[in-house]
């Protein structure tokens, strides 16, 4: 009778799998050691790749299509128009107070197709923005770009005390509305929390209990009749992506 042959493992031998382990354990440890040292940004890896990084195109054409491009990674421009001490951020958006430790995000820029961005000027924004009314609404990604849009502008304001909440409501954990203005410019940046955008109300009388509330898609939000004067409406609608979202609240 014939001895049995070892046991083999994916067609490798025991001592190549006793090397393998070893090797995955090393650099694992390394990995670990690495992590330690520099907070591990996986960001870094497509820049070596160079998967994301490409040269500008040369600036200044007028017809071009800012919606048409992608985000690059640029290691070497950090994007930083405001930092968290903004008085109208929520603490609960301050990333890095709230223990973030990477920052690779701030080094993402949008590239459109064919041409550049012209470099964010707060108070240039300001001026053109005179008299105006800028509207943000929908669910708390909207806030987000809301807050970083006040923020970014007030750091052209010489003089903080000129800038508020129209009605001297906190910015924290508000619901409903808020309407920031810039007195030097009678100028106001407004917030209204309307995730679904349409009329949300009670549920029709024959519906099962379980159902909390009916979306009306015929009907806005009952809030819009504040948007319709805006020079600029911004909507975000995160929500109707996200099935649970929609179910639930
Ligand atoms: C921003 O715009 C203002 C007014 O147009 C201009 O005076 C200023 O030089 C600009 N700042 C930068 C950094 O480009
Ligand atoms: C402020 O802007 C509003 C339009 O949003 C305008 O009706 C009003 O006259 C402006 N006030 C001043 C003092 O210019
Ligand atoms: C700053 O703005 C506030 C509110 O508009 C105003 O009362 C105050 O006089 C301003 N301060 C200066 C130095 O202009």
């Amino acid at each position: 009778m014939e001895k049995a042959p070892p046991p083999r493992f994916f067609f490798l031998k025991r001592s190549e799998i006793v090397f393998s382990i070893f090797s995955v354990i090393l650099l694992l440890s390394l990995l670990l050691l690495l992590h330690w040292f520099t907070p591990f940004q996986p960001l870094l890896l497509l820049r070596i790749a160079g998967g994301t990084y490409d040269k500008p195109p040369p600036e200044g054409d007028a017809a071009c299509d800012y919606t048409s491009g992608r985000w690059v990674w640029d290691g070497t421009h950090r994007a930083e128009a405001y930092t968290e001490d903004c008085p109208f951020l929520d603490p609960g958006f301050r990333c890095r107070q709230n223990g973030r430790s990477d920052s690779g995000y701030l080094y993402w820029r949008w590239q459109p197709r064919g041409c550049n961005l012209p470099k964010f000027n707060a108070s240039e924004l300001l001026e053109r923005s005179r008299n105006g009314k800028i509207v943000f609404v929908g669910d708390s990604i909207g806030r987000n770009q809301w807050e970083s849009l006040v923020c970014m502008l007030a750091k052209a304001v010489r003089n903080q005390s000129s800038i508020y909440e129209k009605y001297g409501n906190p910015i924290t954990k508000h619901k409903g509305f808020l309407s920031i203005v810039f007195s030097d410019h009678n100028l106001t940046v407004e917030y209204y929390r309307a995730p679904f955008l349409a009329a949300v109300s009670r549920p029709p009388p024959a519906a099962p209990s379980s159902v909390r509330s009916a979306i009306h898609l015929d009907e806005l939000n009952w809030q819009s009749k504040h948007w319709v004067d805006a020079d600029v409406l911004v909507l975000n609608a995160g929500h109707w992506w996200n099935q649970k979202k929609t179910i639930g609240s």
